[in-house]
């Protein structure tokens, strides 16, 4: 990819799961699961670390993942045995998956509108009819400070909305025992009225909802969850 917008997670992989520790995802695993139903079959795309991959591969779901960082796959190796590096835009594989989940902002990394549909083609090619996409948007465009504390462990997230590009820039210190750690990253924040009408051009069925659940989303809702349905 022509990477405007990602800078790759070789330094976030070291603390990734340590500041994942507290995320809610027994949450997030009943919402996949009330979506995937006996869909056994299931390709996780920007799988980073690998636990909702480890997660669905111990309830019997057979699983692959994919991720653009190396260093992301390194970790989720520790979990779980197919993982390889790809693009979401270009991975090519003969299999076609009964689902795709795409789970914490996968799809917030790319460059434009225009990737984004050539994203949404792609994992279409790798799905089978009736398969379903899901995925997790962040739609939050604030500016200001968040930090937070995990066993001792301290990051402090410095977030930047621009209006006009749709870009939040967010830089992160974080700071594990003595070494401080900083990254930034740069998360498009779609206008779910554009992805609508990108939708809308396919042969699918979709639901915008919100919370990990079958809440209808808005338009101020933090997180957006995009569940498309092969038809
Ligand atoms: C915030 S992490 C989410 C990881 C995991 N899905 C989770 O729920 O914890 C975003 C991941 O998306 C990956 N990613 C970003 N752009 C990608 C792309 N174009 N193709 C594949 N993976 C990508 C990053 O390397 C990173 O591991």
């Amino acid at each position: 990819m022509s990477s405007i917008l990602y800078k790759d997670y070789k330094i976030d992989a070291n603390f990734y799961d340590i500041f994942n520790k507290d995320r809610n995802y027994n949450v997030e695993m009943r919402f996949l699961l009330k979506m995937l139903k006996n869909r056994r079959r299931v390709l996780d795309v920007g799988c980073g670390t690998g636990t909702h991959m480890s997660i669905l591969e111990n309830l019997g779901y057979i699983v692959c993942g994919i991720d653009i960082s190396p260093k992301m796959i390194a970790v989720a190796k520790t979990k779980v045995n197919n993982v390889e590096k790809g693009n979401l835009l270009n991975f090519k594989q003969e299999e076609k998956y009964n689902a795709i989940i795409c789970m914490n902002h996968v799809f917030n990394h790319l460059n434009s509108y225009e990737e984004f549909e050539e994203g949404l083609n792609n994992l279409l090619l790798h799905l089978e009819k009736n398969g379903l996409i899901i995925l997790d948007l962040d739609n939050r465009r604030q500016t200001g400070t968040i930090s937070d504390k995990i066993d001792g462990n301290k990051r402090i997230i410095e977030c930047l909305y621009n209006r006009d590009t749709e870009i939040q820039v967010r830089k992160i210190t974080t700071y594990i025992g003595a070494r401080k750690f900083v990254t930034e990253h740069r998360y498009l924040i779609y206008d779910p009225r554009k992805l609508e009408d990108i939708l809308r051009k396919y042969d699918i069925k979709y639901a915008m909802v919100t919370n990990f659940c079958k809440q209808k989303f808005n338009i101020n809702d933090k997180y957006l969850h995009i569940v498309i349905r092969k038809v």
